[in-house]
């Protein structure tokens, strides 16, 4: 058995085999999502709360679509139309949740550690969907998928993700994982974007857009998150854009088969141009197809360790009729 873990919280410290036995689960998982009907039973009588403090479209839906094709019982929960809003805690509400008996809570929360708090609190599976600046495991998962299926292969590519560094849980996930599959990493964006002593995560550093992404197989580029920019990180957005914006006239420059990714949401025109979101190199809407199959990979493996059952490759195909 290669995935032994209760939660999902990042991926620091994961290692290669456990990752791959995310992905190759969630091949299984993505040839169902090619049928006619598009749903196992594999998760009768599972209960899971999707709990989101913070705004998404992505990574809600695909949690929920991916709780719905493997038949668990999904609750969503948003802060906005909660009783946090009567000032209720983070730790009241897991107390509440643990009260109905849930199996498994998705959580993204504004602020950085929020999902390790869930697991002193409540019973379940805890799976981080983003938690401030520091992970988003599923969305590195998704991407890595989304990598291996664009090229066949992981190991020796160079990968550059590019832009604001700082702020983004995506590159740390993206950084952990990548290492463990023996990708090279490149950061690139503005000094003012980038984590003092980054380097140690094992990446190489620069502020050159050319000299980042040349030679890169994969260029992933990130939001400018206006949101957590306080703080005069950019003189403006347009210069931004004019600095390390992608448009045609770089990607001409980049190798002719780089493969172009975007976490979404994107700001059209600022990171990235219309034309690259939309051209012929961009996986950006494969990413998001993927990130069912991902999601739906770590819900069952999760909660195959929580029922204590050995998953074997064998018993994966069985379930979803292979
Ligand atoms: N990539 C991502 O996390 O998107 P959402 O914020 O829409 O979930």
């Amino acid at each position: 058995m290669r995935w032994t873990r209760k939660h999902l919280l990042g991926l620091e410290g994961v290692e290669r085999e456990e990752i791959l036995a995310i992905l190759d689960t969630a091949a299984k998982f993505r040839e169902v999502l090619d049928r006619p009907v598009k749903k196992v039973p594999t998760l009768r009588g599972v209960t899971i709360v999707n709990l989101f403090f913070e705004a998404s479209t992505r990574t809600r839906m695909s949690f929920e679509l991916a709780e719905k094709r493997l038949s668990a019982d999904t609750l969503n929960f948003s802060a906005s139309t909660s009783s946090v809003k009567k000032g209720e805690t983070l730790r009241d509400t897991a107390k509440n949740i643990e009260a109905m008996m849930v199996d498994m809570v998705v959580i993204r929360h504004s602020a950085s550690g929020a999902p390790h708090f869930l697991t002193d609190h409540i019973d379940g599976s805890v799976i981080n969907a983003g938690d401030g600046t520091h992970e988003h495991p599923t969305q590195a998962l998704l991407d890595l998928f989304t990598i291996r299926e664009a090229l066949g292969d992981i190991e020796g590519r160079k990968v550059t993700i590019l832009g604001d560094i700082l702020h983004s849980r995506v590159a740390r996930s993206n950084v952990w994982g990548l290492n463990a599959l023996g990708a090279k990493v490149t950061l690139c964006g503005p000094s003012t974007f980038m984590p003092a002593e980054i380097e140690r995560m094992g990446a190489t550093v620069t502020t050159d857009l050319r000299e980042a992404t040349a030679d890169a197989d994969v260029v992933n580029i990130l939001r400018i998150q206006q949101e957590r920019l306080e703080g005069g990180f950019l003189p403006s957005l347009r210069e931004y854009a004019r600095l390390f914006g992608v448009d045609a006239a770089r990607v001409a420059e980049m190798k002719p088969d780089v493969v172009i990714m975007h976490p979404g949401p994107i700001n059209r025109g600022v990171e990235l141009s219309a034309d690259v979101a939309d051209g012929d190199r961009s996986v950006i809407l494969d990413q998001v197809t993927n990130g069912v199959a991902v999601r739906m990979a770590i819900i069952y493996l999760l909660s195959r360790v929580r029922a204590q059952e050995r998953v074997e490759e064998p018993e994966i195909l069985a379930e979803v009729g292979l």
